[in-house]
């Protein structure tokens, strides 16, 4: 009997880290698996901070592409003190930039470039409200005394709601977000305001990560939260609404980078992204919903075309390695050794 199957629209993914160098031969071919494009972050070391930097590295990532294979990279810009009114003109006139990304500094992996105070760069935003370049945004609070797992929440009343105020017209992506706050946030915006929702904060939360041993593989950021908010980020992912779509915020590290006593935050998921994506639109009885979510809401979002290939998934399960390479090392990826219940069969 032949197993259940689902065709879809090629998606694309609006958050990932592909990193440099020889990792880029384990990354891009797991994301060019599946996707047709991804917005690619610029937390390199040191971060991509000007357009000649974004087009060199966009070079490196196809110079990985598999043969036969279409796969087109979508470049960002790290947003620093230093980015002014010019270099942002000449991101959009640069058509392979397609968004600036904002780290509050010290709030994540490579983020030490990052702006302490936005008012700072407010030519640099007012350029990219007027010319609708998009602003992509950790949305944490930095800082010891505010608690891991309120830090999204806290960012929204201090640092976002009064950014939207003052620019009314920017386009926003609130990236990976967590919380039930976030959702609602989002929710009660206009429709330049998006987020993207990634596939370990829609299957864990934070007692997969600390209940019964600390599971360093499964620490990311913003952290994991409790299965409430989760519940949230999936009402949100199934609901069919433009304003939230995919991302997975892939973040691969080596083993020794993570299983160590201060380990890096991120999780390796871009082996069998779609197929998590599957899984979870699946238990909550909304495949339909799927297509939208990972195909569609993204692309109109950004205002580029929507892909014409098609993908095929299949109810079979996909075995996950153990690691994969990872330049002179390995990365443990998301459902290591297990099964995921989806596999792609084929794009056509
Ligand atoms: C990301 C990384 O490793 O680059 N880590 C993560 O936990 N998500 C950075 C980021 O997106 O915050
Ligand atoms: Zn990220």
């Amino acid at each position: 009997m032949s197993s259940k199957t689902l065709r879809l629209t090629q998606p694309d993914d609006w958050h990932l880290h592909l990193r440099d160098g020889e990792t880029l031969s384990t990354t891009v071919p797991h994301s060019s698996r599946t996707f047709a494009r991804a917005i690619v972050m610029p937390n390199l070391k040191p971060p991509v901070t000007t357009v000649e930097q974004a087009l060199a590295y966009r070079q490196r990532i196809i110079s990985h592409i598999p043969k036969g294979r279409s796969f087109e990279p979508l470049m960002t810009l790290y947003l620093t003190d230093k980015l002014d009114a010019e270099e942002v003109q000449r991101a959009y006139d640069e058509q392979c930039v397609h968004a600036i990304k904002f780290y509050p500094a010290g709030a994540t992996t490579n983020s030490e470039s990052g702006v302490a105070e936005l008012e700072c760069v407010y030519p640099a935003i007012e350029k990219m409200a007027e010319l609708g370049l998009p602003l992509l945004i950790h949305g944490e609070v930095t800082g010891d005394h505010i608690d891991i797992f309120d830090r999204e929440r806290v960012f929204i009343d201090n640092v976002l709601s009064p950014l939207t105020q003052k620019f009314p017209k920017l386009k926003i992506v609130l990236e990976h977000i967590t919380t039930r706050e976030a959702v609602d946030f989002v929710n009660s915006q206009g429709d330049n305001i998006a987020a993207t929702l990634t596939p370990h904060h829609l299957l864990l939360d934070r007692n997969d990560l600390l209940a019964g041993g600390v599971k360093p593989h499964y620490y990311c950021l913003p952290i994991l939260k409790r299965s409430s908010h989760r519940s949230a980020l999936i009402e949100a992912a199934t609901s069919g609404s433009p304003k939230f779509f995919l991302g997975t915020d892939s973040a691969p590290h080596a083993i020794e980078t993570k299983e160590t006593s201060c380990g890096c935050a991120g999780i390796y998921s871009a082996h069998a992204a779609l197929e998590f994506y599957a899984e979870i639109f699946e238990a909550a009885n909304a495949l339909d919903k799927l297509e939208g979510f990972a195909s569609f809401f993204g692309a109109d979002f950004y205002k580029i075309p929507r892909n014409s290939a098609k993908i095929t998934l299949s109810k079979n399960p996909l075995s996950v390695p153990a690691e994969y390479i990872f330049g002179d090392s390995t990365v443990i990826p998301m459902r290591a050794g297990e099964t995921v219940s989806w596999s792609i069969e084929e794009t056509t």
